[in-house]
């Protein structure tokens, strides 16, 4: 359904040039799910907007849905739906007509139109603001209704750039919900930028790590913490040194920190391994590599500083 090649972008900014994305080559199959991840300036928006058209590659090639995107971008547009990360939709225009109208202006009936677009006010929690204007709506649901306008087509290939920012957390588990169901019945490919690292840690099978405008990581979510981050066992002794001497650990005042892969394996004998020794372990607290861990390995940023600071 992708399939670029060493696709790059340069902006300029005042003379200068910012590479924005410096030789991405990527391929996406029919069906799949992937999640670009990356710090914020990492080049992810600017990838998708490459990938849909609205941004021409500085050089490079790109194939969406078997189309290039610079000899055919309007080819490409007719098998896409692309939620940005800004808002869609005119402000004053009605909710329903708004989504009746997206899905007329891609060669949709207006009577198909008006089915889907009931559809999705249901999935996506927008029923009661069919009338409303779409400048009217809270954060949350013209988060709701981007999605919309996104899907109200039926797209095989779908593009989420940050879907769910401003979204309380059952919309995002609403639209999860609606996105896994619709994979599960038309085969749609999804790629998708989030900064909530466990979203793509439940829905995505592949995560792609981006930083500075390069795939720095590119594989399923447990293949990667095994690769690039520890679990972490935290014990808390009367005597951390004699521990320490048992096991393999650093001390930190009353505890001793153990770093190990499958920590969730290794906990129970440890445990009565200390017994035997006559050690009185107090807690013992299992901390299981996240996604976040393999992100700060990876960068040397945390995605939840990040999110924070955003
Ligand atoms: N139109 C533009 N003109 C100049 N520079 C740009 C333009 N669009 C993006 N950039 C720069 O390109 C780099 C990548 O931006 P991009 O929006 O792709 O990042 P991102 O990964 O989507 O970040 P975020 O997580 O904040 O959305 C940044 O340094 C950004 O400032
Ligand atoms: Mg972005």
């Amino acid at each position: 359904m992708i399939l670029t090649e060493d696709l790059r972008r340069t902006f300029r900014r005042r003379g200068a040039a910012v590479e924005a994305v410096r030789g991405i080559s990527l391929r996406v199959e029919r069906g799949e799910l992937v999640a670009v991840l990356g710090p914020n300036g990492a080049g992810k928006s600017t990838l998708l907007r490459m990938l849909t058209t609205l941004l021409r590659p500085t050089a490079g090639t790109a194939r969406v849905a078997g189309v290039d995107v610079v000899a055919d971008p309007a080819g490409v547009r007719q098998r896409i739906g692309y939620v940005g990360q800004g808002n869609a939709g005119g402000h004053h225009h009605r909710v329903l007509d708004e989504l009746v109208t997206q899905g007329a202006l891609y060669g949709r009936t207006r009577a198909e139109a008006r089915r889907r677009a009931g559809e999705l006010m249901e999935a996506l929690e927008l029923r009661g603001l069919e009338r409303r204007t779409v400048a009217s709506l809270s954060g949350g649901q013209r988060r709701r209704m981007d999605v919309a306008i996104g899907l109200v087509h039926r797209p095989g290939l779908l593009f989420l750039d940050e879907p769910t920012t401003g979204m309380d957390p059952q919309a995002r588990a609403n639209l999860w919900e609606h996105i896994t169901r619709l994979r599960h019945e038309t085969d749609t490919t999804v790629v998708l930028t989030t900064h909530y690292l466990d979203e793509a840690d439940a829905v995505a099978e592949r995560i792609v790590v981006v930083d500075h405008g390069e795939v720095i990581a590119d594989a399923g979510s447990a293949a990667l913490r095994a690769r690039h981050a520890e679990d972490r066992i935290e014990l808390e002794v009367d005597e951390p040194g004699t521990v320490a001497g048992l096991v393999d650990g650093t001390v930190a005042g009353s505890r001793v920190e153990l770093r190990l892969a499958d920590g969730a394996r290794v906990l129970p004998g440890l445990l009565a391994r200390l017994e035997r020794a006559g050690v009185t372990v107090h807690a013992a607290h299992l901390h299981e590599a996240s996604l976040d861990d393999v992100f700060l390995a990876l960068t040397g940023r945390s995605l939840r500083e990040e999110g924070a600071a955003a």
